[in-house]
């Protein structure tokens, strides 16, 4: 499959229907994803980013449909991580002196994947190269975002943008254009993608955009790629990134729990309870970590103004669907989020302070916990209620 961007830009990536978890099992891919490469043909002809290891040669298969893959005069790699990069092996052997063009991290990257000496060529931030036609690319170096060699190229003369990882989302659609895909699930797809890997980078993404915005370039068209090409209003999604790198939240509360005979269920809802009697008009979701995909409930985390954690207390510690998620935050450095813990016990407690500890170490602003012994009384659930109520308040 291949497809115009523009006359003079064709997509010649991978849709990957089947996909559902990504890293390894660390992202979930509900909806599949795409890895997205373009071709590039001006007086000079370039292939920016290739496609992930296993599609290696459906891509070089059909990008023979498209060009002799002789007439390449450029490699652009955006990113070395190989679900760009994957296909770069099988095309260097058959064009193996073809300059590619990446960042100086790229190229211990891509040595570092692939233990090959390709002819590279490193590029910085405003280096240029000419394409004929009055057309050329302009570099622009993103370190940590998300990787230390990420970086974006600019086309120049036609105001696209290819911007590898950045702006794009895990998501297989039979149209690979903003404006042509069913808007909510995209929105859920860029936040989703925003929160569980470019969160720690907030920083660095609100610093990227505006020094990107401070060259006044015109911009027609984000190529992203990953997901949809951003050609209706692309600055829609600049923008949301901005917003989301501004310590984001919305009015919600967010309780995730483990446990083991529903005694830290029980408080959970009753704490649920109380924060909706106190104020209604927050928006509270809850979670038992055990049947929930965790990269949805991490989405939710960002959302949130605040979070309980809750788990039963086992060999004086927590369960470990909850320790995985804490450690998984702690990584994620959400910045700006109160949390709790809760969590009920039988013989002997200590959940509940060892996940206020997780939380503090995440970042998170503790304020208390509450314990229940064996299974709730009514008394203990009416504590939990009142547990809310203050959690709402505050
Ligand atoms: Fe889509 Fe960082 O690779």
């Amino acid at each position: 499959m291949s497809f115009a961007v523009k006359s003079n830009i064709t997509w010649v990536g991978k849709q990957d229907w089947e996909l559902r978890e990504f890293h390894g099992a660390e992202y979930s891919t509900h909806k599949g994803s795409s890895y997205n490469s373009y071709l590039v043909r001006e007086e000079k002809v370039a292939l920016i980013d290739t496609v992930w290891s296993p599609y290696a040669q459906e891509f070089i298969d059909n990008l023979e449909k498209e060009i002799d893959l002789h007439k390449i005069d450029y490699i652009i790699a955006n990113h070395a991580e190989i679900d760009h990069s994957g296909a770069l092996p099988a095309l260097l052997a058959r064009i193996p002196d073809t300059p590619i063009y990446c960042t100086e991290n790229g190229v211990k990257s891509l040595k570092g994947h692939f233990h090959k000496d390709w002819n590279f060529k490193v590029v910085k931030t405003g280096d240029t190269l000419d394409l004929g036609n009055g057309k050329q690319f302009v570099f622009v170096e993103a370190p940590m975002l998300h990787w230390p060699d990420s970086m974006m190229t600019y086309l120049a003369g036609d105001a696209v943008l290819f911007s590898n990882d950045a702006f794009g989302q895990h998501y297989a659609s039979e149209q690979m254009f903003n404006d042509l895909v069913d808007q909510e699930e995209l929105r859920a797809e860029c936040l989703k993608y925003y929160a569980n890997i470019l969160t720690p980078f907030s920083a660095r993404v609100a610093a990227k955009i505006h020094e990107v915005l401070s060259f006044k370039l015109p911009l027609e068209m984000i190529c992203t790629a990953h997901g949809v090409i951003w050609r209706d209003n692309p600055a829609q999604i600049v923008e949301q990134y901005l917003a989301w790198a501004d310590d984001y939240q919305e009015n919600q509360i967010t309780l995730i729990y483990d446990t083991m005979w529903n005694g830290t269920r029980q408080m959970a809802e009753a704490i649920t309870k109380g924060i909706r009697s106190a104020d209604p008009s927050v928006e509270v979701k809850m979670f038992n970590l055990a049947i929930s995909d965790k990269n949805d409930v991490l989405t939710q985390v960002f959302k949130s103004k605040g979070i309980l954690v809750g788990s039963p207390t086992v060999n004086n510690g927590m369960l470990p669907h909850v320790a995985a998620l804490l450690e998984e935050m702690r990584g994620l450095r959400f910045r700006g989020k109160h949390a709790a813990s809760f969590g009920s016990h039988g013989w002997a407690g200590g959940a509940v302070d060892r996940i206020a500890q997780r939380l503090e170490e995440a970042g998170f602003k503790v304020s208390g916990g509450i314990e229940a012994v064996w299974k709730p009384t009514d008394g203990a659930l009416d504590e939990c209620l009142a547990f809310g109520r203050r959690v709402a308040q505050q």
